[in-house]
């Protein structure tokens, strides 16, 4: 059996405020093989690396990030919420919005070969615009065809079996991950749909079906759960033998892999 790869949910986000520059640089210098981030779109069209649907919980904003303009989001604070902000030394990595470009410029400059999770947000919402531009923004970057020996590796991931449809009709050479909190009909066969390679249960729904991580494997898919940060999910998704593991504190599981 081999180690999982291991990604960094939201970056090094236990450490540092989630989806800043500074929480992605951390997991890189920490040594994790691939970077999570969320992305949502602004009102103006942009792709920006936000988890929650509000601005209230990780920013000095208020409201839906979908109601406001890039320039009025990157006048905002995303890092002072956290609590490694009590101990001072904040800087502009740490507190500025990020773009989607903003995190793919760090990715192709870090000199070693990195794998990027993209997690497109209300597929529903925009009607396939986020897939859209993201397909496209991926296309202006030349990541949208992935080779084996290129050193950034892009996969699309979400919850929405539609968004996964979409990103494969728009770049079927893209890999997507179909993310699952609870277990599809069409999964108890241990098959995914439209020719999405990789499942992403969450660490609940792999305690709760033991069987399916074997039987995800049996049917040729890779399997990257989220999100693994106690030790007893940590030792749990190492002896289903899963192919990725997302964590908030990717130093701590790449020290149990003894990396
Ligand atoms: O990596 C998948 C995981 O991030 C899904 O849950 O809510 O953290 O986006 P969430
Ligand atoms: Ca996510």
């Amino acid at each position: 059996m081999t180690d999982p790869l291991v990604f960094a949910h939201r970056g090094a986000s236990y450490d540092l405020p989630e989806h800043t520059l500074a929480a992605y640089l951390r997991a890189l210098d920490e040594g994790a093989d691939g970077l999570e981030c969320d992305v949502r779109l602004t009102r103006d069209g942009h792709l920006v690396c936000v988890h929650d649907r509000r601005l209230d919980r990780t920013s000095n904003g208020h409201g839906l990030v979908s109601a406001r303009t890039l320039a009025e989001l990157e006048a905002l604070d995303f890092g002072s919420w956290h609590p490694a902000a009590g101990a001072g030394g904040l800087d502009e990595s740490h507190t500025r919005l990020l773009t989607l470009e903003r995190l793919l410029d760090a990715v192709l400059a870090a000199g070693r070969p990195v794998r990027l999770l993209i997690e497109t947000k209300h597929p529903s919402r925009y009607r396939g615009d986020v897939e859209r531009r993201l397909v496209g923004l991926l296309r202006r970057y030349g990541l949208a065809e992935p080779g084996p020996d290129d050193p950034v590796r892009v996969t699309v991931m979400s919850f929405s079996p539609l968004a996964v449809r979409r990103i494969h009709e728009l770049a079927p050479a893209l890999p997507t991950v179909l993310l699952l909190e609870v277990l599809p009909r069409l999964l108890r066969l241990g098959r995914l749909p439209f020719g999405c390679r990789i499942a992403g249960p969450g660490v609940e729904l792999v305690r709760a079906r033991p069987g399916l991580v074997p039987a995800l494997r049996a049917a040729g898919h890779s399997v990257y759960v989220w999100t693994v940060n106690e030790p007893e999910d940590v030792e749990l998704v190492l002896a289903a033998g899963v192919d990725g593991v997302i964590t908030d504190r990717p130093a701590r599981m790449l020290s149990r892999l003894g990396r």
